[in-house]
């Protein structure tokens, strides 16, 4: 029934009455916490292989090579594999769950910001890790790595009672049957009486989802393409822009660059400051400017910063890695760079990398979806860590190089193929991919949903 009918907003997104309440704004605090011990996994790590002892006791040839030592000590490796296997349990979990909790609790004028309090979690998670990795490395003996690995419980904690504590979302109490207790939720969590429209669109949605039999296979029908194409291109690009170099390396590369050790840690500090506040950025301007807006030009500046890194250490270290005399400043501009790069990561692809996936999935496939996009993220952050230190001596400077062109062809592919979500409700979201150029093409079957219809005019209207 195309024709007349009620003109709504220019994506198509109906005004859910609702307020950023307070009841809101503490359940996604406590929630965003579970990116903490994600964050100080992240930047545990790098300083922890930057020191010493952990190198000796667990990884002895390599602490021969670099400090020509020849104690063969080896014992209790198991225990730390054991260990850091189950903490990669917890944090595969974490991740699965809390970008999606903010998503679906948030209202959705403020779902970007509310959502970006994982990524800033993740960082105030790293920024610690650095901060103890500096202090701990100055203690004698084994017990730095100790504290600094032994640190993780205390995120741990915080998940465990954050996860006591925090309420169900609507929609998953909607998916058990609860409706009437979803209905009073939604009207706690937004804070007015007027909730009747979302809540049927809650209920709609899980109608849907309950027809769906096998998500998995489910997600390979024709309409879930683009969802699908998210769920893998955006954390493989996420971890391709070479960010997590310089969250595991940085003390090492550092180092490299002419820093003493201490100095170098010391440098991890502060590119972890600039990521913590660069994010807030993003949470500033995520649904005011947009997702689109944040990830091109956090792209360009990334992609200034990369080649300017290429060039300076280049310039200075050749093919040969012999940088000779190498003044004081030249690195401190090189730190520069990386620290303008890291922020045009944190207030684009690092908190974007989470949201927009959580964002974009329909209920029906919105597990399996983020399940794809969790593992394709890890996968990636694990490959490019295991092969950065082969990759830093085979390309050298060009290394720098191969990330750039990396972010070329994934901010190109925003630009192409990414549509903006900015204030469109999580229910509505199939009218971003109906109106898109390219996606439309896998849509023809899709309907409208809940309520709304294409006019004549061709904008998204409520049927009248
Ligand atoms: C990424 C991590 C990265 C971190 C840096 C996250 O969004 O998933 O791989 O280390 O951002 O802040």
């Amino acid at each position: 029934m195309a024709g007349g009918g009620i003109p709504i907003g220019p994506g198509g997104d109906k005004a859910y009455p609702g307020n950023l309440t307070l009841y809101v704004t503490f359940t996604c605090v406590v929630a965003a916490m579970g990116g903490l011990i994600f964050g100080y996994d992240i930047g545990i790590s790098g300083g922890v292989t930057a020191m010493d002892p952990f190198l000796k006791k667990f990884f002895p040839s390599v602490y021969k090579k670099q400090s020509a030592d020849h104690s063969t000590n080896q014992y209790s490796v198991w225990m730390l594999i054991v260990g850091r296997i189950l903490l990669g349990f917890g944090i595969g979990f974490a991740n699965q769950s809390v970008p999606l909790y903010l998503s679906e609790m948030a209202p959705y004028k403020y779902r970007g910001s509310l959502n970006i309090g994982f990524q800033l979690s993740i960082t105030i998670g790293i920024l610690v890790a650095n901060v103890l990795n500096y202090f701990f490395n100055k203690l004698d003996g084994n017990l730095g790595w100790r504290l600094s690995l032994g640190g993780a419980v205390v995120p741990a904690l915080i998940i465990t009672v954050g996860s006591l504590i925090l309420p169900e979302t609507p929609n998953s109490m909607i998916e058990r049957g609860n409706k009437e207790e979803a209905r009073s939720k939604l009207r706690r969590i937004r804070g007015v009486d007027d909730i009747d429209e979302e809540f049927n669109d809650l209920i709609y949605a899980s109608e849907e989802s309950r027809k769906i039999e096998h998500p998995w296979r489910n997600l390979l029908q024709k309409k879930y393409r683009p969802q699908l194409t998210m769920a893998i291109l955006i954390p493989f690009f996420q971890q391709l822009t070479g960010i997590n170099v310089i969250m595991f390396y940085a003390p090492v590369l550092f180092k490299t660059i002419g820093f003493g050790g201490d100095a170098s840690l010391m440098s991890a500090v502060i590119t972890g400051t600039v990521n913590v506040l660069a994010t807030c950025v993003s949470i500033y301007g995520v649904d005011k400017w947009g997702r689109r807006f944040l990830f091109l030009e956090g792209g360009t500046q990334m992609l200034i910063c990369q080649v300017a890194v290429a060039i300076f250490i280049g310039i200075k270290f050749g093919v040969n890695g012999d940088p000779g005399d190498l003044p004081k400043w030249y690195a401190i501009v090189v730190v520069l760079f990386i620290c303008i790069y890291v922020a045009g990561f944190a207030w684009s692809w690092g908190p974007l990398g989470w949201l927009v996936p959580s964002e974009i999935f329909p209920l029906e496939i919105r597990s399996a979806a983020q399940s794809i996009n969790v593992s394709v993220n890890m996968i990636f952050t694990f490959i490019i860590a295991q092969v950065f230190l082969t990759m830093l001596c085979h390309f050298k400077f060009g290394l720098f190089l191969f990330f750039a062109f990396w972010v070329v062809v994934m901010t190109i592919f925003v630009y192409i193929f990414l549509p903006e979500t900015k204030n469109i409700p999580i229910e509505e979201m199939v009218i971003v991919w109906k109106k898109h150029w390219f996606w439309s093409r896998f849509m023809v079957d899709v309907d409208y949903p809940n309520g709304l219809e294409l006019s004549k005019g061709g904008d998204v209207v409520k049927k009248v």
